[in-house]
């Protein structure tokens, strides 16, 4: 593979238009977008007309006038499309972490004759957190979490437990787990599904409803580009918003907030889980991310972020001093997310060093250098600038530099 077949690549790309849409630093090649999205640059706009109009002159006319109070659902609504979701099952609001306790407390009720969340070893961790402190709360009669290799999923799923928390993509490996079968093998024993959809929302197709998925979250910092902290979003399925209840049961989830009843009285739909006041700026932002979508095939980023992985493996594997990095995530391109991880003794400083030099990639402790790939910014020169800097910095041996291994806040 030469440089003329990367532009010849690029050149072929269906979504090669979308780049302009952001607005990425020059001398830059921005492989972290699985961790923190680029800005839109659409964003820059929208923001600085709610701080400036919206907010500084219209001030609290702008609940009703500019629609503040509806952000949680009209942010969801269009997030559903992007994970096959149909009306009505997605609100915005809150982070990943809380909706796993407001999700976990309504699957452990609903299941409330068993008492296990199972889970995977490799799950993120706040997601084994949040059940840890249910767990606590609830006492191990009610919540009692269980851990297995993703490999022993299926084999897992016996009588006693009530929750399935899977994360579709791991974090590290970037190893996508099957949706429809794991969900299905689930219900089929009774057992609810909570999908994490962390790196899956906007990085491939994601269908909710035709796998028939229970819950789901998942973020809008990652691949929907929303910013930093951008707040997340949860699906509830239609078939069981009749029947939860969640425990944070703050007034933006009441049925009617403005009427200041002092009793509880949840939305019988989706709504009930919103708890308190939006952030109106940090979802004005996500809103307008998330217009870049609006003509965006996502079987088209699919194809792209497995070819980019494609090449971005086929390029490594041509420089012998690249031979030490070793590939953790599956060859099999159709198992894995938008992302790859390789293994290295010298992960942290490599990432350190490519860092300085224009590529951004990010280190996942013990030993794991992480590229992701967006297919709406990253182009197949992207790929070949980084590969050709990486070569660099480890056949030079410049991560050995004593600035590359100090130790950093985060990774
Ligand atoms: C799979 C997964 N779940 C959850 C989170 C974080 O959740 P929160 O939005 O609560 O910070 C991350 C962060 O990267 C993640 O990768």
């Amino acid at each position: 593979m030469n440089f003329d077949d990367i532009i010849a690549l690029d050149k072929a790309d269906p979504l090669a238009h979308k780049r302009a849409e952001f607005a990425l630093p020059v001398n830059t090649v921005y492989l972290d977008g699985n961790s923190l999205g680029a800005l839109p640059k659409v964003v820059k706009s929208r923001v600085a007309e709610v701080v400036t109009q919206q907010w500084g002159e219209h001030l609290i006319r702008s609940w009703n006038d500019h629609h503040w109070i509806d952000l949680p659902t009209q942010v969801g609504e269009k997030i559903a499309p992007i994970i096959g979701a149909a009306p009505g099952q997605v609100v915005c609001c809150d982070s990943i972490s809380i909706n796993l306790f407001k999700l976990l407390s309504s699957a452990l009720s609903l299941n409330s004759e068993r008492n296990v969340v199972l889970s995977t070893e490799d799950n993120f961790p706040t997601d084994l957190y949040m059940v840890q402190g249910v767990s606590d709360l609830l006492g191990e009669d009610l919540c009692q979490l269980k851990l297995v290799a993703e490999q022993q999923i299926t084999q897992s799923l016996t009588d006693d437990v009530a929750v399935l928390l899977l994360t579709q993509v791991n974090f590290r490996s970037g190893q996508l787990l099957d949706m429809h079968a794991l969900t299905k093998h689930a219900q089929d024993k009774g057992i609810l599904v909570i999908w994490d959809l962390a790196h899956s929302a906007g990085a491939l197709p994601v269908e909710l409803d035709k796998c028939n998925a229970d819950f789901a979250v998942g973020c809008g910092y990652k691949y929907l580009n929303g910013g930093p902290g951008s707040p997340a979003f949860l699906y509830v399925a239609k078939r069981h918003q009749a029947a939860v209840k969640q425990p944070l049961s703050g007034w933006m989830g009441h049925a009617k907030p403005f009427a200041f009843d002092a009793q509880y009285q949840g939305a019988d739909n989706v709504n009930q889980y919103l708890c308190g006041t939006p952030s109106v700026i940090a979802m004005s932002a996500l809103d307008a991310a998330l217009d870049v979508w609006h003509d965006v095939n996502i079987f088209h980023i699919r194809e792209k972020s497995i070819a980019l992985a494609d090449v971005f493996i086929k390029l490594v594997r041509s420089q012998s001093c690249l031979a030490d990095l070793d590939l953790c995530s599956t060859e099999d391109s159709t198992q894995r997310g938008s992302q790859l991880a390789f293994a290295h003794d010298n992960a942290f400083a490599i990432c350190q060093a490519l860092i300085e030099k224009g590529v951004i990639a990010d280190f996942r402790a013990p030993n794991i250098l992480r590229f992701g790939f967006t297919p709406l910014y990253n182009s197949f020169e992207d790929i070949w600038k980084a590969v050709t800097i990486l070569a660099d910095v480890v056949y030079t041996q410049l991560y050995k530099e004593p600035r590359f291994n100090k130790a950093v806040k985060v990774t």
